[in-house]
């Protein structure tokens, strides 16, 4: 089970210094969203946007015509985001301080970006929501962190948990976090992975909406 209330209280924390501690996973985000293969004039939705740090690029990717729609719970991380849309020339992304479990904006989606959303994608209601507003056919593309399956994984994976414990509330399905993507995205399959196997892109299609949860 997911926690939201101690996720936006732990982020209300890391926001400031959210960016500076990601430094290191900007080649992953940057695969992951070549993988999305945008198009201009498509709208995208940044699932668990945070600080932004992927609106620019993707605001680039769909153009003057397309839109980029980011959604965060967390109001301190999505300050930062604003932040860094209102120092840059995109006109074409709008942010919403919303549970992703809840949330709503007009139109769909043709496409959807988890990038590092653990808990967004272990949680069912949030993933019924945010299908429930997007077109049969979208690309679907999530990144984050994996644990090793080897034998020789303990050490590593008792490090991802460790470092990994203000970033998400729920350890559950780390072994396979795009596992819950498969009822919506049955295609949904690993394309790379990063560092040892501890990062995973995994890349799908939209297909099935069962609407009888
Ligand atoms: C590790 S950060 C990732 C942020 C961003 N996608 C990135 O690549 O840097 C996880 C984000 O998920 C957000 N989050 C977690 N659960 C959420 C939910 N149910 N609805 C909306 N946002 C959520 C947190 O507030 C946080 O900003």
């Amino acid at each position: 089970m997911t926690d939201r209330s101690r996720s936006i209280l732990d982020y209300r924390q890391l926001a400031s210094t959210y960016d500076a501690s990601c430094k290191r996973i900007g080649h992953i985000r940057e695969a992951a969203i070549d993988a999305l293969v945008l198009q201009p004039g498509q709208t995208v939705v940044d699932i668990a946007c945070g600080t932004g740090a992927t609106l620019l690029e993707l605001s680039e990717r769909v153009g003057p015509e397309g839109k980029v729609i980011g959604i965060d719970h967390s109001p301190e991380m999505v300050e930062v985001a604003r932040q860094r849309v209102s120092l840059s020339t995109a006109k074409n992304i709008e942010l919403l301080v919303e549970p992703i479990e809840s949330a709503c904006f007009n139109g769909k989606a043709d496409a959807l970006f988890f990038c590092f959303s653990h808990d967004v994608l272990q949680s069912k209601e949030a993933l019924r929501n945010i299908f429930s507003s997007t077109s049969c056919g979208a690309r679907v593309v999530t990144v984050g962190t994996k644990l090793l399956t080897s034998w020789w994984a303990g050490p590593l994976n008792s490090w991802i948990h460790w470092r990994g414990r203000r970033y998400r509330t729920t350890e559950q399905g780390l072994a396979q976090p795009w596992k819950p993507l498969q009822e919506y995205c049955p295609d949904i399959r690993i394309t790379n992975t990063f560092n040892l196997g501890t990062s995973y892109l995994a890349e799908g299609t939209f297909t099935t909406y069962i609407t009888d949860h």
